[in-house]
């Protein structure tokens, strides 16, 4: 890292559409920003594997309208303020922003007017697509712009290790004494392997989720609860963690990987049937059936699952669309099906539900703010508490788009008044004494474990047995992790196992300590 990007204006950690678009916002008003993902390819972020859309506002619709089914979905457990600023504002910005300023191709009617699809628990049409790649489409257009950008430097394979406090950090002790503010980062370059500090005058994380802690879950690879991790180990507050969505539509293949089959296909009119070829959703739903908040339809397949003792139900889209239609609309999940011999424009998709969305995350205001002062949160890192206690579907890219703008708004007046901590107070990383390297093997090993105590003990549905169990497994994995830590170099693959020990604890405490079933958080007992 040079020695301009060392020292900023805004770090912002995460390149998706919260932190991206942040990093748009505060560099073209002529401020300096660092933003650094982990990932080696630029676009890559949860952003990018976004199918379905995003919502704005449909030709019958209204914020009103928007307000009431996200608290619906919510089971009620929405922060109302936020819900209003996504619906109000959601729609502004997203057509000044990705339909004006970027040109996202977002699907047309004939008349050359942006085309609107449905998905569950939606009362209207209101979401906007990209065929079955929306968050593609958004992320290379955003890219395009923050790698072109001068005020911008974009540091990819660059992994954030912690964030940096003075009460934690300083080499002057006395600084225990102050608020707890974050001054930058810790930063792993993943190609020199060294740690270097990141001074900065505000920090936005916008790391994404943590689906990466359970077996199967349609998130990628980096979706390991690194903000969370980081911002918990600082001291920031952290809220509603009990609450993770499962989607209740992953391909289930023994050789395939865990991919999202999108809302989308219901929205269009696919169904649920069980192993005999029943429809089931009217058992459990019978308003809604298919298109039933995702935590209803997700429950409903594990029930159906467990009552006829099989590990998957199917979804037939064949039925209900023509075949040249279906591979016009979803071609990405068209060829990825085809890719292990399902062909979805004549035969039913097999699918079970997958850890897809954190709906709880560290606590932030109306601007993104955190418990930390100069610290801020946006996208799925971040709780505004919109989701509630379960998220509708195609809100989290307009989540992130507005927050990371309102994360930027609030920042820019400030930067004029703000100092840099100096850097020469912050000791530097000192792995002098360490000379072995992290085995993979160990790594790999360890992940699966959380893994499998996540998926198994705090899914679906939970108890109180399950929970304590999954609660003991988790500390005595830490002990371990803890020393291995301790005792070797860093690498990318150590920095994510230990968050993701981290965010699963988190994820586990917050869902043991709630009695009470609501939403995606299910117990039994
Ligand atoms: C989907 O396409 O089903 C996922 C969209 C979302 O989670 O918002």
């Amino acid at each position: 890292m040079n020695s301009d990007c060392r020292v900023t204006d805004v770090l912002i950690i995460g390149g998706g559409i919260a932190g991206g678009s942040a990093a748009l916002k505060l560099a073209e008003a002529g401020y300096r920003v660092t933003l650094v993902t982990k990932a080696r390819e630029p676009y890559e972020s949860n952003t990018y594997y976004a199918q379905g859309g995003i919502i704005h506002r449909g030709p019958e619709d209204s914020a009103d309208l928007l307000v009431r089914d996200l608290v619906a979905a919510g089971a009620e457990l929405n922060n109302p303020q936020a819900v209003r600023i996504l619906a109000e504002d959601g729609p502004r910005l997203l057509k000044q922003v990705l339909i004006d300023e970027l040109g996202v191709p977002f699907a047309r009617r004939a008349d050359r007017s942006l085309d609107f699809t449905r998905e569950a628990a939606h009362s209207t049409e209101r979401i906007l697509f990209v065929g079955d790649a929306t968050g593609k489409a958004i992320e290379e257009k955003l890219v395009e712009r923050l790698a072109e950008h001068p005020n911008i430097c974009f540091l990819t394979g660059h992994t954030a290790v912690d964030l940096l406090t003075p009460a934690h950090h300083s080499t002057n002790p006395l600084h225990i004494y102050e608020p707890l503010s974050c001054i930058g980062a810790y930063i792993f370059d993943q190609h020199s392997r060294n740690v270097q500090s990141c001074i900065a005058k505000a920090t936005i994380l916008a790391t994404g989720g943590l689906g990466q802690i359970y077996l199967n879950t349609t998130n990628p690879a980096g979706a390991r609860g690194d903000g969370l991790a980081m911002a918990h180990r600082a001291g920031a507050r952290i809220i509603n963690a009990e609450y993770v969505q499962f989607h209740p539509t992953a391909f289930h293949h023994q050789q395939a990987p865990v991919f999202l089959i999108s809302e989308a296909l219901r929205g269009e009119g696919a169904k649920l049937l069980n192993d005999a070829g029943e429809p089931f959703m009217h058992k459990y739903a019978p308003e809604w059936k298919e298109l039933a908040p995702r935590d209803v339809v997700a429950r409903a397949i594990h029930h159906e699952m467990l009552l006829r003792n099989v590990d998957h139900v199917y979804l037939d889209l064949a039925s209900n669309m023509p075949a040249d239609k279906i591979k016009e609309r979803f071609p990405t999940i068209y060829e990825k099906c085809l890719a292990y011999d399902v062909d979805i424009t004549r035969e039913m998709i097999p699918v079970v539900p997958a850890a897809h969305y954190f709906c709880g995350g560290i606590w932030v205001d109306e601007w993104g703010r955190t418990s930390i002062r100069n610290l801020y949160a946006a996208g799925e890192v971040s709780c505004t508490g919109v989701h509630g206690a379960n998220r509708l579907g195609s809100s989290s890219l307009l989540e992130g788009l507005v927050w990371g703008n309102r994360a930027a708004d609030h920042i820019i007046p400030r930067l004029p008044n703000m100092e840099h901590f100096d850097i020469r107070a912050v000791p530097l990383w000192d792995d002098s004494g360490l000379h072995e390297t992290a085995d993979p093997a160990l790594i790999s090993q360890d992940m699966t474990t959380i893994k499998n105590i996540m998926w198994n003990y705090v899914g679906l549905v939970r108890t109180t047995h399950r929970l304590e169990r999954a609660i003991g497994d988790l500390r005595s994995l830490s002990l371990e992790i803890d020393k291995f830590y301790r005792r070797v170099k860093l690498t990318d693959g150590l920095i994510g196992l230990r968050n993701c020990l981290q965010a699963a604890t988190i994820v586990t405490d917050a869902a043991w300590a709630n009695k009470v079933s609501r939403g995606c958080h299910y117990r039994e007992s």
